[in-house]
């Protein structure tokens, strides 16, 4: 079994109403921008409810796709998807791959490194588990420049609650939210070629319930703070939060950019590694 995860991931439908008809649009942009060249499977690290794996499925029909997570109800979540049908989904940890050396094509984890106690160890075992010419591909939110929708919450929260703005700075400051975070990972676990891209999406929230609502279902680090606040709190968090969300005008659709960085790198021609 794969140890407790620090990303709090009790409920699959609440994930997607959360963040998963999100990450589904940057799983369909990952996919398209990075084509493995090498023919063989591919691996989905810390899949989830199977944003990338549905995306990686539709791109590349003929390919055996596999999907690893420890969120047993997320993994639940995937099997059940009918687009994802080709893709097998297992209980696993990014840190501890259970694949052999040189098993992939390519190698994917979409929002996930930043939140391992030791992403060097992931970016080690998606080196091991990546044959020679292969593509191993991350992506991390932009935190602190381009991601709105925690930004409203955060800067709003933190002027009424210390230990909100403990979690942002935690969260903004990590080393892979910075620009040059995931290369540096990359290049440290020995891919070479690699190159810095980045991706953005639009959230688009019909209202603030919509955007507020799904904060309750208590995933991640974000539903985990909203869910946990005491009421009256809670109350005053939403008030601030509602403010910035509508910004002078009346309740309706919002549309906020989310950007993440993405890092593609290859295991080297003639690899020779163990
Ligand atoms: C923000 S979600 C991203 C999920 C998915 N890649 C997506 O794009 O929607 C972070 C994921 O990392 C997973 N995770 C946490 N610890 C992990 C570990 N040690 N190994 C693999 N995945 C992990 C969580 O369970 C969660 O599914």
């Amino acid at each position: 079994m794969p140890p407790a995860s620090g990303y709090a991931a009790s409920n699959g439908a609440a994930y997607e109403r959360f963040i998963g008809r999100w990450t589904a649009r940057l799983g369909r942009e990952i996919a398209a921008r990075s084509l493995p060249s090498a023919p063989g499977p591919l691996l989905d690290v810390g899949c989830g409810t199977g944003s990338l794996s549905a995306a990686l499925a539709a791109m590349h029909p003929d390919r055996a796709i596999t999907g690893i997570d420890p969120a047993v109800a997320y993994l639940d979540f995937a099997r059940a998807r009918e687009d994802c049908a080709q893709v097998t989904f297992a209980s696993g940890d990014a840190q501890a791959l259970d694949a052999e050396d040189r098993s992939f094509a390519g190698v994917y984890a979409a929002i996930v490194l930043n939140f391992l106690a030791d992403p060097a160890a992931a970016a080690r075992e998606m080196r091991r588990v990546l044959r020679a010419g292969g593509l191993a591909v991350a992506a991390g939110w932009d935190f602190r420049g381009g991601l709105v929708y925690q930004r409203l919450l955060w800067d709003s929260a933190a002027s009424l609650d210390p230990d909100a703005a403990a979690l942002r700075d935690r969260l903004f400051s990590h080393p892979l939210a910075l620009p040059d975070g995931l290369d540096a990972l990359w290049r440290e676990a020995g891919f070479v070629d690699v190159t810095r891209d980045e991706v953005t999406i639009r959230m688009d929230f019909a209202d603030f319930d919509d955007y507020w609502q799904p904060l309750l279902g208590g995933q991640g680090p974000v539903g985990g703070y909203v869910a946990g606040l005491e009421p009256d709190l809670r109350r005053r968090v939403e008030a601030a939060v509602r403010a910035a969300f509508l910004s002078g005008s009346p309740d309706g659709p919002r549309s906020l950019t989310a950007t993440a960085w993405l890092v593609s790198g290859s295991a080297p021609n003639g690899d020779a590694r163990p």
